[in-house]
């Protein structure tokens, strides 16, 4: 049925306001959505195939031994909206299940997005495949002229919710109960609260990939802003924060030391650190008296070794 890719991104300008606002503030921090250039995007996914980052694989097996039971759950779907679907490899299980008429995947990272949904349009021929090179965090609304009406389900994997604070995780769900529309649904997935050694781990590989992901951030802005970070100079550190209940992920200056970026100099204290993601863990509970507030009612809920995942209508 056909492939269309629109690139609807954000431009440099935004990167780089973004950018010196987060570095101008104290604590100093960048959004986390800026990880995810070429690089970041095949180091997010060598992060999933570490012993250590067990979330993904955690989370596969679960919808494989579910799968029946969530299928059931949801009835009939006529178009799977998947914000943030990168290399849209998950979503290839609900289709083979659900077979809906109409897939909508999202990502700000657009080229590559568009590189792996065009195979799904020749994978499924029946389906009609929109791809969108957008920040739908900033602007998910823009999405509303390429959906497709039909009962909608918005499909959110891999406890990305947990990279957002509370409040803002809430807000974003609520917009998700806007777009899936009066008939739509929601299908979940979130990391649960555990053994913080578990979750230390998780974050902290010993491969370093977890690493070369966060400090790609420091090499993407001397590439595209021509900053001057040496990269020998900060240190990646993740570490389980369990009175937030997050992990938390830092840049910490190992010296004293000036940066230059954009025109500016930002001045970096010894063992100051640049913030660059939270990654909230939850209890079950804890989860669903937050996406009840976005005005989601919870359906049924899945879990395995750690991981969630819920259904909402
Ligand atoms: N949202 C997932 C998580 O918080 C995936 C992820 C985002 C991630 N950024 C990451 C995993 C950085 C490891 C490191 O776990």
């Amino acid at each position: 049925m056909g492939f269309a890719y629109t690139d609807l991104s954000v431009d440099r300008d935004d990167l780089r306001d973004d950018v010196l606002t987060g570095l101008a503030a104290s604590p100093k921090s960048i959004p986390p959505k800026y990880f995810y250039d070429e690089a970041g995007c095949r180091l997010f996914e060598a992060i999933c195939a570490q012993p250590e980052y067990v979330l993904c694989r955690t989370e596969q097996s679960l919808m494989a031994a579910h799968l029946p039971d969530i299928a059931a759950a949801l009835g009939p779907v006529d178009c799977i909206i998947e914000p943030g679907a990168g290399d849209c490899v998950k979503v290839r299980r609900l289709l083979d299940t659900l077979h809906p008429a109409n897939l909508v995947v999202m990502d700000i990272a657009g080229a590559p997005l568009a590189a792996a949904a065009e195979p799904l349009s020749r994978d499924y021929p029946a389906l009609a495949v929109t791809a969108l090179g957008m920040d739908f965090i900033h602007d998910l609304e823009a999405a509303t002229p390429y959906l497709p009406a039909g009962r909608r389900l918005v499909y959110y994997p891999g406890s990305s919710i947990g990279n957002f604070a509370p409040d803002e995780a809430s807000a974003l769900l609520a917009r998700f109960r806007q777009l899936a529309s009066a008939q739509g649904q929601l299908l979940i997935g979130f990391d649960l609260k555990k053994d913080p050694q578990r979750l230390h781990a998780a974050y902290n590989d010993a491969a370093g990939v977890t690493a070369a992901f966060n400090l790609n951030l420091l090499a993407r802005l001397n590439r595209e802003l021509g900053a001057d970070f040496d990269l020998t100079r900060f240190r990646h550190y993740a570490f389980y924060n369990p009175v937030a209940g997050r992990i938390e992920m830092h840049l910490v200056s190992l010296a004293e030391q000036d940066i230059h970026i954009a025109g500016q100099r930002v001045h970096f204290a010894l063992g100051e650190t640049l913030h660059t993601e939270h990654s909230y863990k939850f209890r079950g509970d804890e989860f669903s008296a937050l996406a009840q507030i976005a005005g989601w009612t919870l359906k049924a809920a899945w879990e395995h070794d750690g991981f969630a995942v819920q259904l909402y209508g």
